[in-house]
């Protein structure tokens, strides 16, 4: 595929169900080829994945469940549920992590761009988060990018075995595409975009 056709495939999908059409091998192949080949400054290579699949998958879904509908007014309930469950149903969920301690050292070895690590970091684990996004849209796989943290990081590192240096900063559920997205809008290009000086 081209990389200009894949940009326009990646698209969130909430619509997935427990299958894929590739093997888990490849799937893991796929997310170590995005962690090491995923720019970062000073290649300090800050972000950190851990997958989840099969029960341990449900298990996390249960886990936000618990910790989200407590918090949630009635009226929201059912939606809220719904729409956990909707990730349940997927194959896998992607944990991605910023690693605090790189950026610690990099702050101690650099004192000058000490303000900029943890910003760049960021950037990086964006970058990170993409790169995996369409690695999977590329492969037919459906995501989407959820944010449960912080409310969920204490319990996730317990039941998970994190590292305590590992920031939890996106969950991407996965799966079979049961249903594309819906078409997307766009503000005018022409109020984002402006150049010079090249020929028409
Ligand atoms: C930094 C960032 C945070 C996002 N957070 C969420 C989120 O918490 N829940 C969600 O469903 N989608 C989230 N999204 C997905 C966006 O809503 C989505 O990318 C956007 O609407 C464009 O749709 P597309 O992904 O289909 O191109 C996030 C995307 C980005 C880049």
């Amino acid at each position: 595929m081209e990389f200009q056709d894949l940009l326009c495939q990646r698209r969130s999908i909430y619509s997935i169900e427990a299958e894929l059409p590739i093997s888990c091998q490849r799937l893991t192949e796929l997310i170590r080829t995005s962690l090491c080949q995923c720019p970062s400054a000073f290649n300090s290579q800050s972000g950190r994945i851990m997958l989840l699949i099969g029960t341990e998958h449900r298990k996390l879904w249960q886990m936000i469940l618990d910790m989200v509908a407590p918090l949630t007014p009635a009226s929201q309930l059912s939606k809220t549920q719904d729409k956990i469950s909707s990730y349940a149903a997927g194959f896998g969920t992607i944990l991605f992590f910023n690693d605090s301690q790189v950026t610690r050292e990099l702050q101690d070895r650099f004192p000058l761009y000490k303000d900029n690590f943890s910003v760049w970091a960021e950037h990086s684990q964006g970058m990170l988060q993409f790169i995996v996004w369409s690695s999977l849209a590329e492969n037919g796989i459906g995501a989407s990018l959820q944010h449960y943290n912080p409310l969920i990081d204490t319990q996730l590192k317990q039941e998970f075995a994190i590292p305590d240096s590992w920031q939890l900063s996106a969950q991407m559920p996965f799966g079979k595409i049961v249903d594309k997205a819906d078409p997307k809008t766009f503000i005018p290009v022409a109020e984002r975009f402006k150049f010079s000086g090249c020929e028409q």
